[in-house]
């Protein structure tokens, strides 16, 4: 105990944030709705990253909050170990109907990163169970997000969330798609960088398909400063991982719900995965929820190989498929649903996709990519300080009333499906301004 004030900023270690710097400055967010966040002081934010690419519907919405409400007044929590309620089943089934292929099963975790180790784990019981014990490799990309849990850092490709921890062994990583000289300033899928899907070929005769169980990427990289795949990349990548029997596991945390104006970044792309990580955006980000959809396939193999009446996967959380987090859950689908967000975002991407290209000429942008509702603005890095320039545009559009997302010298922009025409047109601008300011 010491003799500090209630409510001081200290005690609370803030995660990824650079805590001494937020604490001689701290920047508040006190209530929100729709497109807006609202500052202690009543200043409005126009949020245009979804929160942390989770409030897909816009937010408080009335739907998703009362269900939420009337939930905790009915079941406010049910273990899941060998018992159910009917929720967790309802939000299941939904999903599998739902989703692209026989990804027909799902299994709930309570954010991506459980997601992802569940997702890794999976793959592994799928692979002992059908004889491969063998087949205990696993293979991210680098630049790759995929959580924090040391299967998620492991598969995962970004040096500072990796160095100075264990990670797994037996991981590899293909090589990232991002290449400024080869594709800057695409609009959409970049037509060059297929070929880099091919190095997993060259993993397979270095180690042999029999001792690779998965390989795991997001179709769109998000937290990495937005890498959207190249034209055919995930179609190769596909068409390798199931002729050599390895599983292709698909970390949609925040591409599903409507991000790229489908359910899942594989339904609009055209490539099914054996395995598909979701979050975020499942409960509109109002109450922490993960899962992980699984192809019969998977399931079958892994369920028919235990014992009749024992366990299949000795796996689970306290709070896998909360009543709370499926009543937002559904709800959630139902709001995408009744207002066609997720079509929404497709009938807005070439509007948006102009806007944003729209900031081509300003002083030290050196890329701007996006795919559907999510773009990126790539500055160039001050000598000596990476980062340094983005994190005061940051700052700089912050106080200005706007929300954007920093990595290194990348913005990223990713607003609610709910965003209109004129404020995107607001957004660029702001953006614009703060560029410019910070130049
Ligand atoms: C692709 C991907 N996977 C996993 C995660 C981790 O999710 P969480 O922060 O809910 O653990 C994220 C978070 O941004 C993500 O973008």
């Amino acid at each position: 105990m010491t003799d500090r004030a209630v409510n001081d900023l200290h005690p609370f270690w803030m995660p990824f944030t650079a805590n001494r710097a937020f604490k001689a400055r701290p920047r508040l967010l006190a209530t929100a709705r729709d497109m807006h966040y609202f500052t202690p002081d009543g200043q409005a934010v126009l949020d245009g990253t979804s929160g942390l690419w989770c409030v897909n519907a816009g937010h408080g919405r009335a739907p998703i909050t009362e269900a939420i409400q009337k939930q905790a007044a009915v079941l406010d929590y049910a273990p899941p170990f060998q018992l159910g309620h009917p929720l967790a089943f309802e939000l299941a089934s939904r999903l599998a109907m739902q989703m692209p292929g026989d990804l027909n099963h799902v299994f709930f975790a309570n954010s991506g990163s459980e997601s992802v180790d569940t997702a890794l784990k999976i793959a592994l019981a799928y692979q002992q169970a059908r004889g491969f014990e063998g087949r205990t490799r696993l293979i991210g990309r680098q630049k790759g997000y995929h959580g924090v849990g040391f299967g998620g850092i492991s598969v995962g490709g970004l040096e500072n969330n990796r160095k100075g921890f264990l990670t797994l062994p037996g991981v590899d990583h293909l090589p990232h798609t991002l290449d400024l000289e080869q594709a800057a300033f695409s609009r959409g899928q970049p037509a060059w960088g297929a070929h880099l899907a091919d190095d997993l070929e060259r993993l397979i005769e270095q180690h042999g398909a029999e001792t690779i169980a998965a390989v795991i990427v997001e179709p769109m990289s998000g937290s990495a400063g937005v890498i959207v795949p190249p034209v055919g990349y995930l179609e190769r990548l596909r068409q390798i991982t199931s002729q050599h029997g390895i599983l292709l596991i698909f970390d949609e945390v925040i591409t599903a719900f409507g991000r790229l104006g489908g359910l899942t970044a594989a339904e609009v792309l055209g490539v099914t995965p054996d395995l598909l990580t979701c979050a975020k955006g499942l409960t509109n980000g109002a109450v922490p929820m993960g899962a992980v959809a699984v192809s019969s396939q998977v399931y079958d193999t892994v369920v028919r190989h235990a014992a009749r009446d024992g366990i299949e996967f000795f796996h689970g959380y306290t709070y896998s498929g909360h009543p709370l987090a499926c009543a937002a859950a559904l709800a959630s689908l139902d709001v995408y649903e009744a207002e066609g967000l997720f079509e929404r975002a497709t009938g807005l991407a070439p509007y948006w996709e102009d806007a944003v290209h729209g900031l081509a000429d300003l002083p030290n942008v050196i890329d701007i990519r996006n795919l559907g509702l999510v773009a990126a603005v790539e500055l160039a890095s001050r000598p000596e300080a990476p980062g340094a320039r983005a994190m005061e545009v940051f700052h700089r559009a912050f106080d200005d009333g706007l929300l954007i997302r920093v990595t290194g010298d990348v913005i990223a922009l990713s607003p609610p499906l709910i965003i209109s025409k004129d404020q995107i047109d607001q957004l660029v601008d702001q953006l614009r301004q703060a560029i410019l300011a910070t130049a």
